[in-house]
């Protein structure tokens, strides 16, 4: 039913709607308002022909404009690589020593190596580098195999032990219970003058520990057992221990004398080239333990 009047104050039509006397005016719609509308309607319309819209059933469609999200970013990555194309060939062609003289490379090479330090390294080492039983430690001053910029980047150039590269870092430690060089009262003897290096429980420091040490250990370990960076033997006199974390127990040493392992660590230069391997040299050296 309508019953639509001229509402006498307006001069406007109502819509026939009635509550306790008032009565709702059926004013029309601005036309500013109309049109922007029909616009906006218009504008989907163009949208969805121009740019990919409609969910299909394995994808969406195109739109006639051709555009994707995905080639958008690849476009700003390559733009983003051109960009730090001369910076990466800078440092692939300074010597790792030198890029360290110049602090906007450093800035570079440094959160460069972040980033690969995450991808490669972490699964290993930790996100914080702070390694774990097996795995040095990278933030502290202990170094297996040297701390200097050079040293560390020659290790990541050829690994530890890699079995690929005929440059890796290699050096086994004899199995003295096995190989027969020292009986277990010797092996026993040594263990316990290792942990008096260091003050572990149960090292006892004695003039035959000494002389077994000397005689078996020093060559790799040094002379006061303080490490020696050109053999890789770790350091025996302190709190750092590779296959102990920070422990180090008495047990931990005859394991070491009973069954030396030999870790091993890839040769990073063949896979990831020049450039990479200097960013992560630049950055492990500047993690805090860098000599
Ligand atoms: C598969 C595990 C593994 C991965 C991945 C790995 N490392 Fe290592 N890394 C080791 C082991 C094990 C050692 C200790 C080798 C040894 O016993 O001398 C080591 C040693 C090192 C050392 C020598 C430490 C010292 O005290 O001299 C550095 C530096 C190093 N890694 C850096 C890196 C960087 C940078 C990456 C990433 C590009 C990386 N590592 C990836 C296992 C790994
Ligand atoms: C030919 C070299 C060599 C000789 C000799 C040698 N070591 Fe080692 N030793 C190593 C190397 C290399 C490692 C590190 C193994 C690794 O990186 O996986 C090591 C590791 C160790 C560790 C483990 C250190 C840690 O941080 O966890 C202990 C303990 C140890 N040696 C004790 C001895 C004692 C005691 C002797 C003498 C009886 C001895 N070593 C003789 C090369 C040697």
């Amino acid at each position: 039913m309508t019953d639509k009047q001229i509402d006498d104050l307006t001069g406007t039509e109502t819509t026939g709607h009635e509550w306790d006397g008032i009565k709702e005016l059926n004013t029309p719609l601005p036309r500013w308002w109309l049109w922007t509308f029909y616009g906006t309607i218009l504008f989907a319309i163009g949208y969805t022909i121009a740019y990919p819209a409609w969910p299909l059933i394995s994808s969406a469609t195109t739109g006639v404009l051709g555009y994707s999200s995905r080639a958008e970013l690849d476009k700003d990555l390559a733009l983003a690589k051109a960009a730090q194309g001369d910076l990466v060939a800078k440092v692939a062609e300074t010597p790792v020593a030198d890029i360290l003289k110049d602090e906007d490379l450093t800035r570079f090479a440094r959160a460069g190596g972040k980033s690969l330090f995450k991808v490669y390294c972490s699964q290993c080492h930790g996100t914080g580098a702070a390694g774990a039983p097996g795995y040095p430690n990278l933030n502290d001053d202990e170094w297996i195999w040297g701390g200097s910029i050079e040293q560390i980047h020659q290790t990541l150039m050829h690994g530890v032990r890699s079995p690929t590269d005929p440059d890796t870092r290699y050096n086994i430690m004899p199995n003295f219970a096995a190989d027969g060089i020292l009986t277990p009262e010797q092996i026993d003897t040594v263990a316990k003058q290792v942990a008096s290096y260091s003050g572990i429980e149960g090292g006892v420091a004695t003039p035959e520990g000494q002389q077994i040490f000397i005689e078996n250990c020093a060559a790799c370990h040094g002379e006061n057992a303080a490490g020696l960076v050109d053999m890789g033997g770790p350091s025996l006199n302190d709190k750092v221990w590779l296959y102990e974390g920070t422990q180090g127990s008495l047990e931990g040493i005859k394991a070491q004398l009973a069954a030396p392992r030999h870790g091993v660590m890839p040769a990073w230069g063949a896979r990831l080239g020049e450039a990479a391997v200097k960013e992560l040299a630049v950055y492990v050296h500047g993690l805090g333990g860098g000599q």
